[in-house]
């Protein structure tokens, strides 16, 4: 089987480490001058990640790629990850238009699993973002994928992501594991109504 060195995987994720400091320092200034605009936060916290050596090797084999650092940096655009945790759904999308309106990010894909949530309950958007590293013979943009959701929907996915997500030859194609989990997204839905509605 091939792997990567570790010596080329630690090169390979210092600038995605950069685009992703880098973002996240650009999230922190919005949120806090939400605060001082608007008296609250949109978001409540974030989770970042690269990811590791073994699962970008494991991406690559079931995309059918070679594993080398240069496939990954070729295929891969999940090798930095930025999970941002929002109170209501209004504020993902204030949140994504301001994204949106910083012109030297790229805006990459775009996935909205929240106007189309997924068959199995999941709700999240999903953007893939390109952020400007300078290095000292020039720039390059690196992809950071962003997953927004609201912190009911958020315990919703670990629980998913740790129990059923990409675990069907473990829990058979029609485990009722999959339908309790869409009752509770739909108790979900109605909870984030009446919460939406408190404001
Ligand atoms: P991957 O091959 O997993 O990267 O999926 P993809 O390239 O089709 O992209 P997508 O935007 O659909 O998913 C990206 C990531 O979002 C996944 O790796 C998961 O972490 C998360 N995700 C997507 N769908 C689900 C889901 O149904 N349940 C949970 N728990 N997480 C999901
Ligand atoms: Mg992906």
């Amino acid at each position: 089987m091939e792997y990567i060195e570790e010596a080329d995987y630690d090169s390979l994720i210092i600038p995605y480490q950069d685009a992703m400091a880098n973002l996240m320092t650009r999230l922190d200034s919005l949120n806090n001058d939400y605060r001082r605009k608007y008296k609250n936060y949109p978001i409540h916290h974030m989770q970042e990640r690269i990811k590791k050596k073994e699962s970008i090797e494991e991406k690559l084999r079931r995309k059918g790629c070679r594993v080398s650092a240069e496939e990954a940096r070729e295929n891969l655009t999940d090798i930095a990850g930025i999970r941002i945790i929002c109170y209501f759904e209004e504020d993902i999308y204030h949140v994504l238009e301001r994204i949106k309106r910083q012109t030297d990010i790229l805006i990459l894909q775009e996935k909205d699993y929240i106007r189309q949530e997924k068959e199995n309950g999941y709700r999240s958007l999903h953007i893939i973002v390109g952020i400007p590293v300078y290095h000292i013979d020039g720039m390059d943009y690196y992809p950071v994928e962003i997953q927004m959701r609201t912190m009911a929907r958020d315990l919703w996915a670990s629980m998913e992501h740790r129990i059923c997500y990409k675990n069907e030859e473990k829990i058979g194609k029609d485990s009722p594991k999959k339908e309790t989990f869409k009752e509770f997204a739909k108790e979900l839905y109605q909870m984030e109504q009446k919460l939406s509605e408190m404001k």
